[in-house]
């Protein structure tokens, strides 16, 4: 038997897409819970190869989008289109699957699990060998293990965090979980990863040293991401395009220059010291 004949494609390596053309389409989408409206009609996309930051004050539905793009949250009208395949409603298990990884607003780890072992689960979707060779841990099994744990080693090199590997992240400062976070989530190899506030909480020293992760990701590679941040000077100065959103509404879309000078989005954010 051998182990690549069960080898499963779990995302199109090739998916045919160019830098620029449209990865993610939202259309109409509306969520709402009970009487909450969180997301109203809102449309827009993102973009192979772009970091494209969500902005907008607490409350404005941004963590309910991420939710609705990965599947968490089905909305109630609209059109999901990953990949030229049109959707009304993602499932987890699928956006897993077809590479879209991501970061939870408040760490989401095994806290009494190593750096190393956090990252590793992030592989899980990527093991492909069958339960019998895994009991026996030779063949496939064994190579497999081994593969898995270069990659998970280039991880930790790429983030700088080998000095951490074997403790609890539960131990670690909260700049440091948020980066074997980000680890875990490229343990998926995203072609999409939705981040979810990853600088909060950080002082300037880890923003910056965040923002230089986010940015070699998305160079490096070749992963396109979704950034929700509350700090302009990182929005403005790492993303592509911003959408920003205001009670479920959205009131401005472009380059961080022109969502910089939009009047609406000034008056509802902008204005108010961030
Ligand atoms: N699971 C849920 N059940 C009920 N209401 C929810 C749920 N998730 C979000 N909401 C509501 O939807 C609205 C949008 O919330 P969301 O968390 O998306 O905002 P956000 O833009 O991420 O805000 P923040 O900047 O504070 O993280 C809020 O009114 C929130 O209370
Ligand atoms: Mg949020």
């Amino acid at each position: 038997m051998n182990a690549r004949i069960q080898h499963v494609e779990l995302h199109a390596a090739d998916d045919g897409l160019k830098p620029g053309d449209v990865m993610l389409n939202i259309e109409n989408v509306s969520l709402s819970f009970g009487g909450v409206k969180a997301i109203t009609d809102i449309s827009f996309d993102i973009r192979k190869g772009e970091i494209r930051a969500i902005i907008g004050p607490n409350g404005a539905g941004k963590t309910s989008m991420l939710n609705v793009i990965n599947g968490f949250y089905h909305p109630q009208q609209g059109t999901i289109t990953f990949r030229g395949q049109a959707r009304s409603r993602m499932q987890p298990h699928e956006a897993a699957l077809s590479g879209i990884a991501r970061t939870f607003q408040n760490v989401a780890l095994f806290k009494g699990m190593s750096t190393l072992d956090n990252i590793m689960s992030g592989r899980t979707l990527k093991m492909n060998t069958n339960f019998f060779w895994q009991m026996l841990h030779v063949g496939p099994a064994r190579n497999e293990e081994i593969a898995h744990r270069l990659k998970v080693e280039e991880i930790i090199d790429f983030l700088e965090i080998q000095a951490i590997r074997k403790t609890p992240v539960g131990k670690l400062p909260y700049g440091l979980q948020k980066r074997v976070e980000l680890g875990r989530a490229l343990a998926m190899e995203p072609d999409l990863l939705l981040l979810d506030e990853p600088m909060a909480g950080m002082n300037l020293e880890e923003k910056e040293d965040m923002s230089r992760f986010i940015l070699d990701v998305n160079s490096q590679m070749g992963t396109t991401i979704a950034l929700i941040e509350h700090d302009m000077g990182v929005v403005m100065d790492i993303s592509d395009r911003v959408v920003v959103l205001d009670y479920g509404r959205k009131i401005g879309d472009g380059t961080p220059g022109e969502v910089k000078a939009n009047q609406d989005v000034i008056d509802a954010y902008l204005g108010v010291s961030h």
